[in-house]
């Protein structure tokens, strides 16, 4: 489906005025919290929505759980958080795509064939530690997926690293369902990104790009695609993990094996240059939500998937709160979606 402003109700304008992007906490979902090369035999503590999470290997065996595993169990827990939260004990636990997959919701639904497609990732195993990192941020995970679903930002906020505003033809689209909000961009000779004429071998001062973020609303997880011609694809794994309120962790897989070298090093790189950039935006509008000023963000109504990540997260919030946790059939997260990506193109 295809929409634009115009065609959403009042009732979800509304929706967006009172918007505060951190008041709810989705349920029922696969949350990848850990690159699955930083856990071993030792527990590591994560933290999803302000609780812990350990996790650790034992006889090659995966766990999660709310406890540290060395904890006797009369001890561990406390009535308060479990009266609160009923994500208690172990929680169900897989590995894909080189990443810890944690079920944040009733564990008799967890199904695997509910983790999000990551068609550029392999199944089975991570890519190498030098395409992988963790940027920290201070904002709740909805901030930084709207921040995200706005690709032109990169044209001011990121123009030394991803190239300037300057082209000739510059289209968005705007796809979604139910569950998840798709943004498209084309752009017909843009300035070259920088970081593609430095280190990528590219002469040219323009080039073409379709670029594609491709958010799942209820994990917060995010698939980044650019086909740059000439130049190469830039293919992001950016799933945000909501560790509280105001804080959210990004657990960056880059995949930059296509890239000649030095640039298959150097691209990696680009989350810890580019993240704390996005950072000085999202930190401070974070804290603005939890001031009374009747007017907490300056949002445009022409930001069409802006609009509708808020519009289906309240949604979400809204079948959660009356008991309803299923996916609708229109938003499987398994779904193929190389073709929207334009992988198949
Ligand atoms: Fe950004």
């Amino acid at each position: 489906m295809t929409t634009t402003f115009d065609e959403m109700s009042s009732a979800q304008r509304s929706i967006e005025r009172d918007w505060v992007p951190n008041r709810f906490e989705p349920r029922d979902t696969w949350l990848p919290i850990a690159h699955g090369r930083d856990i071993d035999a030792f527990a590591s503590r994560r933290q999803v929505y302000s609780a812990p999470c350990f996790l650790w290997r034992a006889k090659g065996k995966l766990h999660a759980s709310r406890r540290h595993p060395d904890v006797p169990a009369h001890r561990r827990g406390s009535a308060r958080s479990e009266r609160e939260d009923s994500w208690t004990g172990d929680y169900p636990v897989l590995e894909r795509y080189g990443y810890v997959w944690v079920w944040r919701g009733d564990p008799n639904r967890a199904d695997a064939s509910l983790v999000p497609d990551v068609p550029y990732l392999p199944f089975d195993a991570a890519l190498p530690a030098y395409m992988q990192g963790t940027v920290r941020f201070d904002c709740c995970a909805p901030l930084l997926i709207e921040n995200l679903l706005d690709l032109t930002h990169a044209d001011f906020l990121h123009a030394g690293v991803l190239g300037d505003a300057h082209s000739d033809e510059d289209r968005i689209d705007v796809q979604y369902t139910s569950e998840t909000v798709t943004m498209i961009r084309h752009c017909k000779n843009k300035s070259v990104a920088p970081i593609m004429r430095w280190f990528g071998g590219v002469q040219a001062k323009y080039q073409d790009v379709r670029a594609v973020i491709h958010v799942h609303v209820r994990s917060a997880v995010a698939l980044a695609y650019g086909r740059y011609t000439p130049g190469i694809d830039l293919k992001l794994f950016h799933p945000c993990v909501p560790e509280s309120r105001d804080r959210c962790r990004l657990n960056f897989t880059l995949d930059a094996r296509s890239a000649p070298f030095p640039l298959r090093y150097l691209m990696p790189i680009t989350p810890y240059i580019v993240g704390p950039q996005d950072n000085v935006m999202v930190g401070p509008q974070n804290s603005r939500y939890a001031r009374p000023d009747p007017r907490r963000d300056l949002f445009s109504r022409f930001d069409g998937a802006g609009a509708r990540y808020r519009f289906l997260l309240q949604q979400i919030a809204r079948r959660q709160d009356a008991g309803d946790f299923a996916y609708a059939p229109d938003a499987r997260p398994d779904r193929d979606v190389r073709a929207l990506l334009g992988m198949t193109e």
